[in-house]
């Protein structure tokens, strides 16, 4: 377990920068947690202040209940052999081969050639690429080059593995297989991973929960799914919005909606459904239970891995009256629902 406890960084100088300005947080063993934030919100601080390779202004940080924010430079290097980091440029050694540079770190804590041998062995066949380890990284795609950095970063058998921004110099395709591969070492060691990146769709691809920070404070966080279907700071809805569409289709917007309910327009309603909710049987109690129709004016059903969930835009016809029951109904299901406005009436 990583517990953060109010930890500030303020950058010194003339003018000083306040990077974090209080962070908590809990991360539990064996979770994929991602750090979403835009450029300068304080992601790389705040993942360098974890394995403390920048110290906290202020704050606590404990790992396992070792206070790392209170040991000393010698005791903080044997810590660091359970942290593992790989980068966004993946500052690989361009003189040395692949096999040498996941065998780097292994060198400098004086393990055996042997001993270096097998595990650089089993790290190449870990991350595919046993049939490059004589190359040197100028001979390799980016994709292969953050394979070498993921390999050299396990080579110390850590319980933790930071990525900043890991996969951002990658491209959509590349992204999707080091991710997988990211996944495959978290299921498989039940290695913990905290991932920064300013791209939802890397969140939603593999995170369990995100915590999401602006200007060095954490807005929101939560569980990946309960955050897409549910966002309730404006960052995470801009988020959010990046990657699903929630806003009203263009459509339905051009008919004219309004706040206030009249006699001659009808109810819009936007329901969300997470998990294996369906949406039909919904829509068919509606009709069933009131008086009204209904008609489904927009769906969308996505994944966030394997957890489906999924929007649906539709109008209540009928009575006032009716309309106001059938939303209260509504309501008290295990859904999330809420009134858009009302539209005029198709005759
Ligand atoms: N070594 C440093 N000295 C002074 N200011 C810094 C330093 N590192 C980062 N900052 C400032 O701290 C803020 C957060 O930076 P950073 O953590 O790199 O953000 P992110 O990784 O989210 O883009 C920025 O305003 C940045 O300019
Ligand atoms: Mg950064």
């Amino acid at each position: 377990m990583i517990t953060l406890e109010n930890i500030t960084k303020t950058y010194g100088g003339k003018t000083q920068v306040h990077a974090l300005k209080g962070i908590s947080l809990a991360i539990e063993d064996g979770e994929i947690f991602g750090i979403i934030g835009k450029s300068g919100a304080g992601k790389s601080t705040l993942v360098r202040c974890i394995n403390m390779l920048e110290k906290p202004t202020s704050g606590k940080v404990i790992i396992d209940d070792k206070e790392l924010t209170a040991m000393n430079d010698s005791q903080l290097r044997a810590e660091r052999k359970n942290i593992g980091m790989i980068f966004q440029h993946f500052n690989l050694l361009s003189s040395r081969t692949v096999f040498d540079n996941i065998a780097f770190p292994l060198e400098l804590i004086g393990a055996s050639k042997e001993g270096i041998q097998k595990k650089v062995a089993d790290l190449l066949e870990l991350v595919g690429l046993t049939d490059r380890q004589f190359n040197y990284p100028s001979q390799l795609s980016g994709g292969q080059k953050q394979r070498v950095g993921i390999a050299r970063a396990l080579a110390s058998d850590p319980k933790i593995l930071l990525c900043d921004e890991a996969t951002s110099a990658l491209d959509p395709q590349t992204t999707k297989s080091i991710l997988e591969l990211l996944k495959d070492i978290n299921k498989r060691m039940g290695i913990t991973i905290i991932i920064i990146t300013h791209e939802m769709a890397v969140v939603k691809a593999i995170c369990n929960r995100v915590a999401v920070i602006e200007g060095g404070v954490i807005k929101e966080e939560g569980r990946v799914v309960d955050v897409f279907t549910n966002p309730t700071s404006q960052t995470m809805k801009d988020f959010v919005k990046s990657v699903i569409n929630m806003e009203l289709p263009e459509g339905v917007a051009k008919m004219g909606v309004t706040d206030q309910p009249a006699p001659d327009r009808d109810m819009l309603v936007r329901l969300r459904f997470k998990g294996a909710v369906t949406n039909d049987p919904v829509v068919a109690s509606i009709v069933r239970k009131f008086d009204v129709n209904v008609s489904v004016l927009y769906g969308n059903i996505d994944y966030i891995q394997d957890e489906p969930f999924g929007y649906l835009i539709i109008v209540i016809i009928g009575d006032m009256e009716l309309q106001a029951k059938a939303f209260q109904y509504i309501k008290k299901l295990p859904i999330g629902s809420e009134v858009l406005g009302y539209v005029p009436r198709n005759n």
